[in-house]
């Protein structure tokens, strides 16, 4: 929480992000998180990276989980409330939960996130977060962290119709500040190729779908 319990995002943009969730199932904003942050969170990533402390991305949770570099090329670190700068983000993202669930009877209950490092040459194909009856991810973020991003950088995140996933409908530029959120089991994306090193938070908000004994692996 920022001092005085003000909310540390923008009240218009948060009633935006609402409405498009709602009528498209996606939001895209730029300048949505303030730029100090993102380059402090930059800054981390990049001490991450040099230290050898990211790891590759693979597909799949628990048992499932296997490394597939012809689907995803990423390697990513989980957040784990280290740093100031990630405490404020995740303070953030809390408050953006509050909201949607307000707003949308979502019951999001937990919000988990990492790092992402794109190397030059790196995807990720067309995919959608979680699946229709298991959904125990209900809405993905991405927080873009990437200063002056080149119109030739590539790295686009591409976003796809809900009910025509072969038709796309948008390109986001991973640019700093730029934030997105979607409904996990239903807004097939994908991350183009990128040009240059391409850094990023993605994260997802949960609900508890530990019930009944089932074990529900997180990541
Ligand atoms: C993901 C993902 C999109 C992006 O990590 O699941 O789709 O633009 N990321 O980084
Ligand atoms: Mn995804």
């Amino acid at each position: 929480m920022v001092p005085g319990g003000l909310t540390g995002l923008d009240g218009n943009a948060l009633s935006q992000l609402v409405d498009a969730l709602v009528e498209r199932g996606w939001f895209a904003g730029e300048r949505f998180i303030d730029a100090t942050l993102c380059q402090a969170l930059r800054d981390e990533l990049q001490r991450l990276s040099a230290n050898q402390a990211l790891n590759e991305a693979g597909i799949g949770r628990g048992d499932q989980h296997q490394l597939r570099r012809d689907i995803r090329g990423d390697t990513i670190r989980w957040l784990d409330r280290e740093s100031q700068a990630q405490r404020h983000y995740l303070a953030l993202m809390a408050e953006l939960q509050q909201q949607i669930n307000r707003a949308l009877y979502l019951g999001l209950f937990e919000f988990e996130a990492h790092f992402a490092e794109y190397p030059p040459g790196a995807f990720y194909k067309r995919h959608v977060d979680s699946f229709q009856g298991r959904a125990n991810r209900i809405v993905s973020t991405v927080l873009y962290l990437n200063p002056d991003w080149p119109d030739d950088g590539g790295g686009e995140m591409a976003v796809y119709a809900v009910e025509d996933e072969s038709r796309e409908v948008a390109r986001i530029r991973p640019e700093a500040g730029t934030f997105v959120c979607f409904l996990s089991d239903r807004v097939p994306h994908a991350v183009l190729p990128t040009r240059c090193p391409r850094a990023s938070i993605a994260g997802w908000f949960r609900r508890n779908a530990s019930l009944g004994g089932l074990i529900d692996p997180a990541r």
